[in-house]
C-alpha cells in the first residue's frame, strides 16, 4: 500500500513521513510543490531519501506558472477578499496541491493521500474537499487528527528520537506555523496567539517595515488584458515572473502587510499575519482598470458576488459547481478589462494614480463628464425628469408620513 504525502520538507511533514511509515507500514511517496515559497527544494529530496523514500517516489514539481495563471489570476479577476481584508494567499494554493497530489496517486498506483494540516484549521478542509472532488474514492490520512503527538513539545520529542532536524527561528524557539507561496506568506501561532500583542518585527519575512521603506515614492505601470496583468513598466512577463516582479516592488516599499483576526470555517477565530506584497498591488490595480472599462451594473453584480466567491475559496470549495458558475460570470465580465494602470508606491501603501484604456475598451467619456462646455454631448435638462420619476415614491411617502 502506497500513500502520497504532501511534503514540504519542514518539521511537521518530516515527522509525518516517519510516522506514516511506522504506523501504517506503508510505502510513502512524497510530493513537494514549488509554488514560489522561496525555499530550496533539494533538501526536501535529501530528507525523503534519508527516510527511505525511493528516488522514483520523490516528486518535486514546479507549479509556479500554473498557480498564478490558473488560480491566482482567476481569483484576482473577482477582486476576492475574505472578511474585508484577507487576500486568500493560502486558500488559493490548496486546490492546486490537492489536484497534483491526486494525479501523482494515480501515476504511482496509490489509494491514499496524506497532508500535514491540523484538525483545527481550514487547510485540512481545503485539501480534502479537493481530493474527494477529484477522486471520490480516495482514502485520506490526516495524522494531526489521529496521532498522540498532541503538542509541539511531543512532536519535537518524536523528531529528536528519529534524528529529524528541528529548525529554529530567530528567537531560538521552534517556529510558529507559516505557509508561503508566490502570492503570500502567512504566520500563525506562538507570539501571535495574543491578539492584543503587536506582531514582532522578526515575524515579517518578505516586506521591509514601511517605516524603513524609501523616502521617495516610486511609480510603476501595470498593463491588463481581459482582466489579467500581463506587463510591468511595459515589459511583458509570464504570470509567475510578473507576480515576482511586483513582489520585489512590494517588498521594497513595505506593501501588503496585514494583521487579522479571522473566522475559520470550523468555527473558531484565529489571529494571523499576512504579507501579500505583489498581490496587494495587483488587487488595487485591477480595480483601477475596471473603473474605466467595466459597466456600472456589471461592477455592482461583481461586487455582490465577491464575498460569496471569497468564502468558497476560503472554505475550500474551489472544485464546486457554484465556484465554477461564479467564475464563468466573472470571466465573462473581463472581456473589455484591458488597459494600463499607473501606481504610486510609498511607505507601506500603493495608490492608483492613473489609468488609461483604448477606445475599444473604455467607457469613460470626458466629453460627457466634463465641467466645461460639453458642446451638447449631454443635455442637463434630461436630469430633471430622471430625478422627478425617481422622487415620485419618496414624495408619496413624504405626503403620507410627514
Ligand atoms: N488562516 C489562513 C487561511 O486559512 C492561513 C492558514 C495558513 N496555514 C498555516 N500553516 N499558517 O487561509
Ligand atoms: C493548520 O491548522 O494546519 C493551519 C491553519 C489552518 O489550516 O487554518
Amino acid at each position: 500500500n502506497r500513500v502520497v504525502l504532501a511534503f514540504s520538507g519542514g518539521l511537521d511533514t518530516s515527522v509525518i513521513l516517519k510516522w506514516l511509515q511506522q504506523t501504517y507500514d506503508c510505502e510513502v511517496v512524497t510530493f513537494t510543490a514549488d509554488l514560489g515559497q522561496g525555499e530550496e527544494l533539494e533538501p526536501a529530496r535529501q530528507k525523503a531519501l534519508l527516510m527511505g523514500v525511493k528516488p522514483e517516489h520523490i516528486f518535486i514539481d514546479d507549479l509556479r506558472d500554473e498557480f498564478v495563471r490558473d488560480y491566482v489570476f482567476p481569483m484576482m479577476r473577482a477582486n476576492a477578499v475574505y472578511e474585508g481584508q484577507y487576500l486568500l494567499g493560502t486558500s488559493i494554493a490548496r486546490p492546486l496541491i490537492a489536484k497534483r497530489q491526486i494525479e501523482i496517486a494515480r501515476a504511482v498506483g496509490a489509494d491514499t493521500v496524506s497532508h500535514g494540516a491540523t484538525g483545527k484549521g481550514n487547510d485540512q478542509v481545503r485539501f480534502e474537499l479537493g481530493y474527494y472532488a477529484l477522486a471520490p474514492d480516495i482514502k485520506v490520512i490526516a495524522p494531526w487528527r489521529e496521532w498522540d503527538l498532541t503538542s509541539r513539545t511531543r512532536l519535537i520529542e518524536f523528531a529528536e528520537a528519529h534524528q529529524i532536524p528541528i529548525p529554529r527561528d530567530k528567537r531560538g524557539e521552534a517556529p510558529f506555523s507559516t505557509d508561503a507561496n508566490l502570492l503570500h506568506t502567512s504566520s500563525e501561532g506562538k507570539v501571535l496567539e495574543d491578539p492584543w500583542e503587536e506582531v514582532p518585527d522578526y515575524v515579517y519575512s518578505r516586506t521591509v517595515n514601511p517605516e524603513d521603506a524609501p523616502d521617495t515614492p516610486e511609480y510603476i505601470t501595470i498593463d491588463f488584458e481581459h482582466g489579467d496583468p500581463v506587463a510591468v513598466n511595459g515589459e511583458a512577463l509570464g504570470p509567475a515572473a510578473l507576480l515576482e516582479k511586483l513582489n520585489d516592488y512590494g517588498r521594497k516599499h513595505g506593501i501588503g502587510r496585514l494583521d487579522l483576526v479571522e473566522n475559520r470555517f470550523v468555527g473558531m477565530k484565529s489571529r494571523g499575519m499576512y504579507e501579500t506584497p505583489g498581490g496587494t498591488i495587483i488587487h488595487l490595480a485591477h480595480r483601477g482598470i475596471e473603473q474605466l472599462t467595466l459597466d456600472r451594473g456589471a461592477t455592482r453584480l461583481k461586487d455582490e458576488m465577491m464575498p460569496h466567491y471569497a468564502a468558497l475559496v476560503y472554505n475550500g470549495f474551489w472544485f464546486s459547481p457554484e465556484r465554477e458558475m461564479l467564475q464563468a460570470a466573472i470571466d465573462h465580465s473581463q472581456k473589455n478589462v484591458t488597459g494600463t494602470v499607473r501606481l504610486k508606491l510609498y511607505k507601506g501603501s500603493a495608490w492608483v494614480v492613473g489609468r488609461k484604456a483604448d477606445v475599444k475598451f473604455n467607457l469613460y467619456s470626458t466629453d460627457i463628464v466634463t465641467f466645461e462646455d460639453d458642446m451638447g454631448a449631454y443635455d442637463q435638462r434630461d436630469a430633471e425628469g430622471f430625478i422627478k420619476l425617481n422622487a415620485l415614491r419618496l414624495r408619496l411617502l413624504g405626503r403620507r408620513d410627514r
